[in-house]
């Protein structure tokens, strides 16, 4: 069936410009959000069942947020002209670049035995004319004794190759020497030799590789809100090209590291496996019963959880973001289907369909559309503004398991600088997850965002995700766990959710903080 791309994307720009936490400053929590949510006051569930052997208890963290230095990226051209950004730089952050090894023995301390981490294509090859001959040496080497340490540790790394960022030589903010990014189908191409060189270098230490993370976030952040680079507001043709040229660049990757990555790291027959890291919400109609909030609601379930992961394991390519793939050029593409090898799942929230009317545009005039607070939703939430649900967890798993793929969970967290909101939240989430597998679903791990506070893109440090702290005023970034990464140890220790600590943490308070939330 035909639709305009444009009606149905422009209701993705509401949703993803709140998920990526874009939209003017949060104000005061209305009382609805002072409810609290989950299991009521010191009601104890029933216990659950293990999680199973070898299940891979990890964390993660990304480059740009985490290392410092990537000055050949797009983002840090776009820190020095973004204009509703924190003014915050990444350089400022927690240094990982050099401090690696605290943070991977803390890690460790957490007994995790896994770590998402990234290696940063404008670190390695930060001019068109070092790519792919001349690698920047010091970085590779560098990269290799992250890895080794990691390992030393007992981490079993997974590698993500673009989280967000990708080289000015491919994407050029300059209006002079513009460079097109991820709208010019040359990136394809570049991409897959990218993943060719990350492979051969790196797969003697990497078994689990993740090509792109959230593609439509990226496309959300930089495409519609315009809080990430290149800043384009509501650009819905440029966005969907740069959808489709990362479906194409994904099974281009994914064929590179299965060619190039013949080395089975960790020795259990799998030298490569290979996804992407899906951004999957929970949704539900603005207004339940009206017609127009329920279709909202079903294009967004669509759009931001399954179009892309559609293409890659069927093959089928709704290029016309209609809903359908029967329309002339969609049919089945065996270049595309088979490239996932497990379903990589960010979950963070849940997010409202709202009427969209015929003409989507006036509602770029309402930013706060997925404001679940404003809406009168009643959840606990964030740091960040963020509705904390953790049922909305095993309806995403539940999605993903649709696939009939392996699940990782490849993100899952919340801003909480002080933790009075971390305990309980990994307490819920861990307990949905424990629950879906003793109902038979097959996940393989849960990796938690993030290890450390980090540069939070175009909100900078306010929002604190890490279950260790970072001190940025301090000289040595001084890293303290803070009493999520407590009960994170206690969870693996116990490799299943303790219930009894349900009423050691039976409630969420008000989060202490409200970081204000940058964008539109
Ligand atoms: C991204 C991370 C980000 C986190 C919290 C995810 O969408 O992959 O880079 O820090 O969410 O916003």
């Amino acid at each position: 069936m035909m639709k305009s791309p444009a009606t149905l994307v422009a209701t993705v720009a509401l949703a993803l410009t709140t998920a990526l936490g874009a939209c003017g400053d949060h104000g005061a929590l209305p009382d609805a959000a002072r409810a609290d949510a989950g299991f009521p006051d010191a009601t104890i569930p029933p216990p659950v069942g293990e999680f199973p052997a070898g299940f891979l208890w990890g964390t993660a963290i990304a480059p740009y947020q985490v290392e410092g230095g990537l000055h050949a990226s797009d983002w840090h051209q776009w820190e020095a002209r973004c204009e509703v950004c924190s003014g915050e730089h990444a350089d400022d952050g927690p240094d990982f670049w050099n401090r690696y090894e605290d943070d991977l023995a803390n890690a460790a301390a957490l007994h995790t035995g896994a770590l998402r981490l990234g290696i940063d294509w404008s670190r390695i090859f930060p001019t068109a004319a070092s790519f792919p001959a001349s690698p920047d040496l010091d970085a590779v080497r560098r990269y290799h004794d992250i890895l080794a340490a990691a390992r030393a540790h007992g981490l079993e790394p997974m590698v993500t190759l673009h989280h967000f960022v990708t080289p000015i030589w491919l994407h050029d903010l300059e209006p002079k020497t513009a460079k097109a990014g991820w709208e010019d189908p040359a990136i394809i191409d570049a991409f897959a030799v990218w993943a060719d060189f990350c492979a051969r270098e790196f797969g003697a230490e990497v078994d689990w590789w993740i090509t792109i993370n959230e593609p439509l976030a990226y496309v959300a952040g930089g495409y519609l809100s315009g809080a990430f680079p290149p800043g384009a507001g509501l650009d819905i043709d440029r966005g969907i090209l740069v959808v489709m040229n990362m479906i194409e660049a994904h099974a281009r990757a994914y064929d590179a590291l299965h060619a190039g990555d013949s080395v089975d790291a960790d020795a259990d027959g799998a030298p490569a496996l290979v996804s992407i890291a899906q951004h999957m919400s929970a949704f539900r109609p603005a207004t339940p019963g009206d017609e127009e909030s329920e279709r909202a609601t079903e294009m967004l379930r669509y759009l931001l959880n399954r179009i892309f992961l559609d293409a890659v394991v069927y093959g089928a390519l709704d290029r016309n973001f209609d809903m359908d793939t029967d329309d002339a050029g969609e049919q089945v593409d065996p270049m595309l289907a088979g490239r996932l090898d497990y379903v990589g799942v960010n979950y963070y929230r849940l997010l409202l369909g709202a009427y969209i009317g015929e003409n989507n545009y006036p509602l770029i005039g309402l930013p706060f559309g997925n404001d679940l607070h404003q809406q009168g939703v009643d959840l606990p939430s964030t740091d960040f503004g963020w509705p904390i649900y953790a049922p909305g967890f095993r309806e995403v798993l539940d999605e993903a398991a649709v696939y009939g793929l392996p699940i990782v969970i490849t993100e899952n967290g919340l801003a909480d600088g002080d933790d009075t909101l971390r305990p309980r939240f990994l307490l819920e989430h861990l307990y949905e997850l424990a629950r879906a597998i003793q109902d038979g679903l097959d996940i393989r791990g849960y990796y938690h965002w993030s290890l450390i506070d980090n540069f939070e893109w175009a909100s900078g440090y306010c929002p604190r995700f890490g279950l260790y702290h970072v001190d940025f005023e301090s000289a040595d970034r001084t890293r303290r766990a803070g009493e999520g990464a407590e009960v994170y140890r206690r969870i693996i220790d116990a490799n299943t959710v303790p219930v009894e600590l349900y009423g050691v943490y039976p409630r969420y308070p008000l989060p202490s903080t409200l970081c204000p939330r940058v964008g539109l």
